[in-house]
């Protein structure tokens, strides 16, 4: 395993070698990193869920460089091509009918007749660009666990499975991708995340319907237990018990041996990317038990409270 700066001015020729080959590739993007593979090539999807411990059920994002490289892997409704247009390269993942014409590895659907695009941001744009093909990525994370915000998170969770990790810091959001389905007529919000749902709404001009709970596998981290840190967490938290870690937010004041903040002005979008960095922090320390302090179901916070509530949820 490598790891190379995204600075570097090999990055992008490194990375395509890897991907011709078959391997996986680290990407960082302006959600979070992502565990990327050549989405045309079924050997090396393949790989991915291996690496991941991955059900064989959950598919898989394709991301492009272009909404043109886009366009020959899904078959866009007029809502698609709009939210397409306005948030583009961005944290939104859009659903829709596959192009049975294109050469995407059925791997990624898992079966299903929809294919998930999105485009992001920064170097992994210019990876894809200069590979020539769509890259299929999850988060760089082990299956249930934390999504990795920093090349560090990766190597601690993937190590020797990754072929090549590309550093770029920080993720900017720090929070995955929302992700909106438009395979039927109407559309279905299946995974709240950094791109603000209210956002979404006034660009298609509806409110968006969020899936049950249960509802059949469609389905993003829908799994109940999903984005676990190590320790427990108990969330709405307004007091302090035993060894308890203390996660704040706003003007909570909740006191530990080990306390962290997501944000102390109560700005939903710096928790939001402070959100998995912190929990792995607790992970790091070995605090073994979360006490999380309420958070607002506005805005971002729905997404984070999303996380919150499947960390927080019973594991199997
Ligand atoms: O921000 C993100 O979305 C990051 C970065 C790397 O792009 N990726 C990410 O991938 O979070 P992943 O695999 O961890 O989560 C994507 C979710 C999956 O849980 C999957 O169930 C859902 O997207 N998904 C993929 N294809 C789908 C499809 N055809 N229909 C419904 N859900 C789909
Ligand atoms: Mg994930």
């Amino acid at each position: 395993m490598r790891i190379l700066s995204a600075k570097s001015d090999t990055v992008r020729l490194s990375a395509c070698e890897v991907l011709k080959k078959g391997g996986l590739v680290a990407i960082p993007t302006e959600t979070v990193y992502g565990l990327a593979a050549d989405a045309t090539n079924s050997q090396a999807v393949a790989r991915i869920y291996e690496a991941k411990s991955r059900p064989h059920f959950n598919p898989l994002i394709a991301h492009c460089d272009s909404l043109e490289m886009a366009l020959r892997y899904g078959d866009f409704s007029k809502h698609a091509l709009r939210c397409a247009e306005t948030f583009w390269p961005g944290p939104l993942t859009i659903v829709m009918p596959y192009r049975s014409s294109s050469d995407i590895s059925d791997l990624i659907r898992a079966g299903h007749q929809t294919v998930a695009i999105r485009i992001p941001k920064g170097v992994s744009a210019e990876v894809i660009k200069a590979y020539g093909k769509p890259l299929a990525a999850p988060s760089a994370n082990l299956s249930g666990r934390l999504s990795p915000t920093t090349a560090d998170h990766v190597e601690r969770q993937l190590g020797k499975r990754v072929d090549l990790i590309i550093d770029d810091g920080a993720c900017s959001m720090g929070l995955e991708s929302t992700i909106v389905s438009f395979a039927d007529d109407n559309p279905v919000l299946l995974r709240p995340g950094a791109l603000n749902v209210e956002l979404l709404n006034e660009c298609i001009g509806q409110d968006l319907q969020a899936t049950a709970d249960n509802a059949t596998i469609m389905a993003p981290g829908m799994l109940a237990s999903h984005y676990a840190p190590l320790g427990r967490v108990r969330l709405q938290a307004d007091d302090i018990r035993g060894e308890d870690g203390a996660l704040n937010f706003g003007y909570s004041t909740l006191k530990a041996e080990h306390t962290l903040s997501l944000s102390e002005t109560g700005d939903l979008a710096e928790a939001a990317t402070n959100l998995f960095s912190h929990l792995a922090i607790f992970d790091e320390r070995g605090v073994r038990k979360i006490a999380v302090a309420p958070i607002p179901d506005r805005g971002l916070g729905k997404a984070i409270n999303d996380r919150l509530r499947r960390a927080a949820a019973p594991r199997s």
